[in-house]
């Protein structure tokens, strides 16, 4: 971890400790689609958010690690349910957020998992759940995409392709990693930027959802490999 993330970590660890409840608290609660994994989830990430940069007096980036995302709560479950996808390798998990999925890794008897995020509270989101669930996972800041080697023998990315940007740079990363002999595997419930030309369906599964602004409570996700 860096200094920024060391930081957020200081400040995760006081909120976590901190006493009281209400919508403006993280609370360590079993994952609805992958109870096997508890997360620090806030209650109402867009609450905390508000409360956070209030007293930092300053704007925060959006608390994704805070919200169990549809694609990445698929993509753990795929993982638990086919042990062998990570067992006895390396794994990172691309834009971990809160790090569900490499948790998931880790629980299956992945040798290294690396949860990688450019949000430093997403790092230290993964460390305090990493503790929480008695894993091992090193967290690694910064942006990976321009990179060609992974370092890795699987990749993960949960709900990563939410925004046309971002996913004009996570495929040709996902493509070179696989294109290197680097296993990939995507999580998505489709939120527009789904290349079905470029990734295969491999699984599909109904996730309950707990993101913000969602209207029906359940979401239907898939998995997917490039083809
Ligand atoms: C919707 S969240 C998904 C988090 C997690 N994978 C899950 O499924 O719960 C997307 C994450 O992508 C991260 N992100 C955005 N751009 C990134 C980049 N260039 N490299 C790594 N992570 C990035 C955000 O900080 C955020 O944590």
């Amino acid at each position: 971890m860096n200094g920024l993330s060391t930081a957020a970590l200081t400040e995760l660890e006081r909120e976590i400790d901190a006493p009281g409840d209400g919508l403006d608290r993280l609370r360590l609660v079993p994952t609805p689609f992958v109870p096997e994994v508890r997360l620090h989830l806030a209650e109402d990430a867009i609450v905390w958010w508000a409360r956070m940069e209030a007293a930092a007096g300053r704007t925060l980036p959006p608390p994704f690690w805070a919200s169990a995302w549809a694609g990445g709560q698929a993509l753990a479950r795929h993982l638990l349910d086919h042990p062998h996808l990570a067992a006895g390798r390396r794994v990172l998990d691309l834009a971990a957020g809160s790090g569900l999925v490499a948790i998931a890794a880790a629980l299956t008897g992945a040798t290294q998992v690396v949860a990688n995020d450019v949000d430093p509270y997403a790092m230290a989101a993964v460390t305090v759940n990493a503790r929480a669930n008695r894993v091992r996972v090193q967290a690694r800041h910064g942006d990976l995409l321009d990179d060609d080697d992974t370092q890795a023998d699987l990749l993960v990315a949960g709900d990563v392709l939410y925004d046309r940007e971002l996913a004009d740079r996570v495929l040709p990363y996902l493509r070179r990693a696989a294109a290197n002999g680097t296993q990939v595997l995507v999580g998505d419930p489709d939120r527009g930027h789904l290349p079905w030309d470029v990734l295969e369906v491999v699984a599909s599964y109904p996730v309950p959802t707990t993101e913000p602004s969602v209207d029906s409570p359940v979401r239907r996700v898939q998995v997917l490999r490039p083809r």
